[in-house]
């Protein structure tokens, strides 16, 4: 696992983008995206570069159960709000959020993992170590799943809802064996609040308690965190 601790947020976004760059360049094909903060400042990157992801395809983490994409919490709103109306994708798939049938929704989604491998995935991570919706206590062997988000990180995103009531309860989220099966993984960090979670995943023991800790075991990982994500290496 590579860590570079950058000054700022603006520097992260600039860091990021330059694995990414380098990635299509090498011809890869599809990007795993994500939500959240983290990966604002690539998204601006993005939007601001020569790039052109017409050709490319996209697949993201996850989605909450029950937000429709014109929600604007929905993580279908986020994605195109950042980045897909300004640099659109040959295909952009997110969980579907509104599927009548979840379980038909999440074997419908590991069938578009399985035809479009990730060759770069960019992740965040949670202040509990959580990546994407895994969180402590998923099994490695996870692949896309319906999650119960837990009381912290539900609290954790009632920061982008009008109530803490308004937070869904539930996501569909892919499964950690589907994020380590991407080939090279970019994972962003910004703040204090993540300070324990980075050290607990990079220096702590490969455990399902941090799920992120697992990403020691991937052959091609980038961290990239600010100094006070980094605070505690
Ligand atoms: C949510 C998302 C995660 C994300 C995390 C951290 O729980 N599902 O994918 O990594 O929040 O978010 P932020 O980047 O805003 O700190």
């Amino acid at each position: 696992m590579k860590v570079i601790v950058v000054k700022n947020a603006s520097e992260l976004g600039k860091q990021a983008f330059d694995l990414l760059a380098k990635a299509v360049d090498e011809g890869a094909k599809t990007l795993g995206l994500a939500t959240g903060s983290s990966p604002v400042e690539l998204y601006q990157e993005m939007v601001a570069s020569q790039l052109d992801f017409s050709q490319m395809t996209s697949v993201n983490l996850d989605e909450y159960v029950g937000l429709s994409p014109e929600n604007p919490q929905s993580y279908h709103y986020f994605m195109n709000q950042h980045l897909f109306q300004y640099k659109p994708f040959k295909q952009s798939y997110l969980p579907d959020g509104q599927a009548k049938d979840i379980q038909a929704e999440c074997g419908r989604y590991n069938q578009i993992l399985a035809d479009n491998p990730v060759d770069l995935q960019v992740l965040g991570i949670g202040q509990n170590g959580h990546i994407a919706f895994n969180e402590p206590g998923t099994p490695f062997d996870s692949v896309t799943h319906e999650v119960a988000l837990t009381e912290s990180t539900i609290k954790a995103n009632a920061r982008f809802f009008d109530s803490i009531d308004d937070v869904p309860k539930s996501a569909i989220c892919m499964g950690i064996a589907n994020i380590m099966a991407a080939k090279e993984i970019v994972l962003l960090a910004k703040g204090e609040s993540k300070a324990k979670a980075i050290k607990a995943m990079v220096e702590g023991p490969v455990t399902t308690d941090v799920p992120a800790s697992i990403l020691q075991k991937h052959p091609h990982v980038t961290v990239i965190a600010d100094q006070a994500a980094a605070s505690l290496l």
